[in-house]
């Protein structure tokens, strides 16, 4: 544990990340008693600012209603200090600031620890790392290092990049953040398989049909242009986060609840997964309607005949005896008609069944938003008929559990770097063996290979209209399914 005697140095205090995710994580852990009264927080970027500014800017995304006294404490452990990001005297003088924080709490020798959370562009995460490493790195405590995506481009980047970083710091020292590991329904998947014996038994090739995991937002690149026409969607969401929600959906028990232990099961089935194929793929590309843009029409995109995919559905096979042959959908898109993340495990037709018009079950665990897991249930009609109706069996969080109080991600992952848990961070080799599964398609894409179509769809609509046949090819089936979700019921 790092917890009671830490400094948390934040670099690139000044941008996006820091203000929108950071600090009001940060100011949450402190608001609930998990930042006790000796943590320091130094923020540290290039931007001149007096101590005002900083604190303006550092707390301005802070829901801070009926907590106006915390923030207040929380504000006086905030400090600020320029510096340069590829120069050693800046670091030095980071050095000096932390050690004499330290000294004035009185932090004994040996408990000086040390976490840098890296909220920076990647094209300086190599010379930060080094000018921490060698004039910042605790020498009478531990070091911890938080980064973020983009963990690089690709295979060959990634590596590059795994190889700099790790130079500086040990793998036990980093944390590298996903931020949808941190997300309530997410942490929950391995609750949901591991401690329910009727989803530990079906959970196989002879029950499943196929997994869908999807990703929809409502907006589109809007002003994150120059970022995003680089990365896509594929790189943007779906090689990280929806490729962790597979992993935990697909992997084998693991041995224990071991943060290495759970990582060993999440590589092991990732090893499983050949590189997806273009023949396996629908991309698209948001176009204008109903007075909404089209992303070529944002200002913060350059290139005017990028053919950067905004949208993308990609199935995922994993050969191994529980998994093969069971499609993995991963669907992930921008300017789409709704916000939704969510998990979709369909299951096969009952064999020899009975009821011929019996629909399909599912279980479905809605990450976002409206946290909810539920499976369509057949069921008798009720009264005289003898028809199957389809209905839910449904846990809604907001329902169930009463003054539910659901953590932000970066909270919950902040606070497992402070009891120094490495469970909802991306190890190394994991890093790997995910860029393997993405990189040749997205090289083709990259290359605007022959074979590589884009297709154009509505903003706000549900994506390309090749959607509907292509879920279909891979076997997701809507047939029987005479239902909908009761508005309000019936009293
Ligand atoms: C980020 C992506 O990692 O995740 C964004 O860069 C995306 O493009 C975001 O909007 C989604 O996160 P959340 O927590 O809002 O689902």
């Amino acid at each position: 544990e790092l917890h009671g005697s830490v400094t948390i140095i934040v670099l690139g205090a000044s941008g996006d990340l820091a203000k929108k995710k950071t600090f009001p994580a940060l100011f949450g852990l402190f608001r609930n008693g998990f930042l006790p009264g000796n943590t320091r927080i130094i923020g540290y970027a290039r931007t001149k600012m007096d101590h005002d500014q900083f604190i303006d800017r550092v707390t301005h995304f802070i829901k801070s209603k009926g907590y106006e006294k915390q923030l207040e404490e929380f504000k006086s452990i905030l400090t600020y200090l320029p510096g340069q990001y590829d120069d050693d005297e800046s670091f030095i003088n980071l050095d000096k600031t932390i050690h004499q924080s330290e000294e004035e709490r009185k932090i004994e020798v040996g408990k000086r620890h040390r976490v840098f959370y890296m909220a920076l562009p990647p094209s300086v995460f190599i010379p930060v790392a080094k000018g921490l490493k060698n004039n910042t790195y605790a020498k009478e405590g531990l070091n911890r290092i938080v980064v973020e995506k983009p963990f690089g481009e690709d295979s060959e980047s990634s590596a590059h990049l795994a190889k700099e970083l790790g130079a500086c710091f040990t793998e036990e020292e980093t944390f590298r953040i996903d931020h949808y590991l941190g997300k309530e329904m997410v942490k929950n998947v391995m609750m949901v398989r591991f401690a329910n014996i009727f989803f530990s038994q079906i959970w196989n090739r002879s029950n499943i049909d196929n997994v869908q995991i999807t990703f929809k937002e409502p907006f589109g690149t809007e002003g994150r242009g120059g970022y995003f026409d680089e990365f896509g969607i594929i790189r943007d969401v779906m090689q990280n986060h929806l490729l962790q929600v597979l992993s935990l959906i697909a992997m084998e028990r693991p041995i224990s609840t071991d943060a290495e232990a759970i990582r060993d099961e999440k590589v092991k089935v990732l090893k499983c997964i050949p590189p997806i194929s273009i023949n396996d793929a629908l991309l698209g590309q948001y176009i204008a309607a109903n007075g909404k843009p089209s992303y070529l029409d944002d200002e913060t995109i350059k290139n005017k005949d990028s053919l950067t995919p905004t949208f993308a559905a990609l199935v995922l096979f994993i050969q191994n005896e529980r998994w093969e042959g069971v499609p993995f959908v991963l669907k992930a898109g921008k300017a789409l008609n709704e916000a939704k993340v969510e998990v979709r495990i369909q299951f096969r037709n009952v064999a020899g069944s009975l009821y011929k018009n019996a629909a399909r079950n599912e279980l479905v665990m809605r990450v976002q938003p409206d946290e909810a897991v539920y499976i369509k249930f057949n069921n008798k009609q009720p009264g005289l008929s003898y028809q199957t109706i389809q209905t839910e069996l449904d846990l809604t969080y907001h329902s169930r559990y009463s003054d539910l109080a659901i953590p932000d991600a970066y909270e919950s992952l902040i606070l497992d770097v402070l009891r120094n848990d490495h469970s909802n961070f991306v190890r190394d080799d994991e890093l790997d063996a995910a860029w393997k599964i993405f990189t040749p398609l997205l090289h083709k894409i990259d290359a605007h290979h022959q074979d590589i179509k884009i297709s154009n769809y509505e903003y706000g609509s549900r994506g390309p209209a090749e959607l509907v046949d292509f879920m279909k090819k891979y076997g997701y089936d809507r047939s029987n399914a005479n239902y909908s979700w009761p508005v309000q019921s019936v009293a």
